[in-house]
Order: C-alpha cells, then sequence, then structure tokens
C-alpha cells in the first residue's frame, strides 16, 4: 500500500519543471477534498497540488528503504530513523498520529514521516513531536512549529518550506521509504 496524495493532472507549469520537481500545492488535508486521489508513485513525477499555491518543491524518487514496521508503531510516540542516507542530515522521525494525514499509510492513512531537522536553519526536532496538537516542534532554536498531519506545513516560526516528507509505502508489516517530498535540510539534493 502507497501513501495517497492529491495529484492535479491539469496543471499547465509541469513543462517549465525538472522531472523532480512539482507544484507545492500540497495537499492540506488528507479528507474532504473533491479532486479524485491517485497514487504517487504510480504518476511520479506528478503534481502534488493543495490549497497554498506557492513555491516549487522537489520530489525525490529514492532507493526503497525499510524503516519500521506497523506492529511495532504506538499512537503518539514517534520512532527515530535515516533516510535516504545515515549522516545527521539524514536523521528522520515516522509518527502515528492517530488521524488521518496528508501522505499517511497504514489502516488509518495517520502513519507519516518527516525530516526531523528544522527547514529554517537546521534545528533538532527529534524529541519535539506535540502529542495532542500533532506537530514537531516548537523548535529549539527559532520555535518554528510543524503540523505533521498536513503535509509538515509550517504553522508557527520563522521557517518558510514545510518539513520534507518521506513517501512512504507499506508491504505487510513493513513500512518502506521511496522517496522524499522537499529538499532535506542542508543538502544539495536527497538522493
Ligand atoms: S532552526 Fe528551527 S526555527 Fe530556526
Amino acid at each position: 500500500m502507497k501513501a495517497r496524495w492529491m495529484i492535479d493532472s491539469d496543471s499547465d507549469d509541469e513543462q517549465a519543471c525538472g522531472p523532480s520537481c512539482v507544484s507545492r500545492r500540497l495537499f492540506m488535508t488528507a479528507s474532504g477534498a473533491a479532486t479524485a486521489t491517485l497514487l504517487l508513485g504510480d504518476v511520479f513525477p506528478g503534481k502534488v497540488v493543495g490549497q497554498d499555491a506557492g513555491a516549487k518543491v522537489e520530489v525525490t524518487k529514492l532507493p526503497r528503504k525499510q524503516i519500521a514496521q506497523l506492529s511495532k508503531l504506538v499512537d503518539g510516540q514517534p520512532v527515530s530513523f535515516n533516510y535516504p542516507g545515515d549522516g545527521d542530515l539524514a536523521n528522520c522521525l515516522i509518527v502515528k498520529t492517530g488521524e488521518t494525514s496528508g501522505g499517511g499509510v497504514g489502516d488509518a492513512q495517520d502513519i507519516v514521516a518527516f525530516s526531523a531537522r528544522c527547514t529554517h536553519m537546521g534545528g533538532d526536532l527529534d524529541g519535539l513531536y506535540n502529542v495532542e496538537h500533532k506537530v514537531a516542534g516548537p523548535c529549539g532554536e527559532h520555535l518554528t512549529t510543524f503540523d505533521l498531519t498536513r503535509h509538515g506545513l509550517v504553522v508557527a516560526g520563522h521557517a518558510t518550506q514545510a518539513l520534507p516528507q518521506v513517501v512512504l509505502e507499506v508491504e505487510g508489516d513493513d513500512i518502506f521509504g521511496t522517496g522524499i517530498v522537499g529538499l532535506l535540510y542542508g543538502a544539495a539534493t536527497n538522493g
């Protein structure tokens, strides 16, 4: 099972965008939209759309890597992992939010994964998940907070870019990372 994303097949700026670049109009909620949903992997690279028509964002398809198991995730308890590599910049977290979340997998589509590096200046967000509000932050550096139910959108603070989101797939009990939406902080490329 792959994460579901909103794809706008009618958008007209694809030609101006490279093969790994899509409109930043990320789908902000995982429910309630009239547009048909497609599987990101089926149309990759595609256009991930939503309500914040703004800057371009890069979607990088990366080697599939097992990062967690469904049976071991507990609501509201993030688990750290590295993706796609092993360095500090690859520090990520996966969390079962307990509510349907953008890009979420699992029966409730509530399992999402993100970089744990703040997009402002790289502050460490590991350990800063707020269970009540389902956000990462506030960042210890300048207080940016990211909504993990809405594709990591900034809800407060200095950062202007959403938290890079790991594209997930589920096979049996295993959860795999297969790519990243956005650019990891401090990296020239995600690969
Ligand atoms: S580094 Fe996170 S808000 Fe500045």
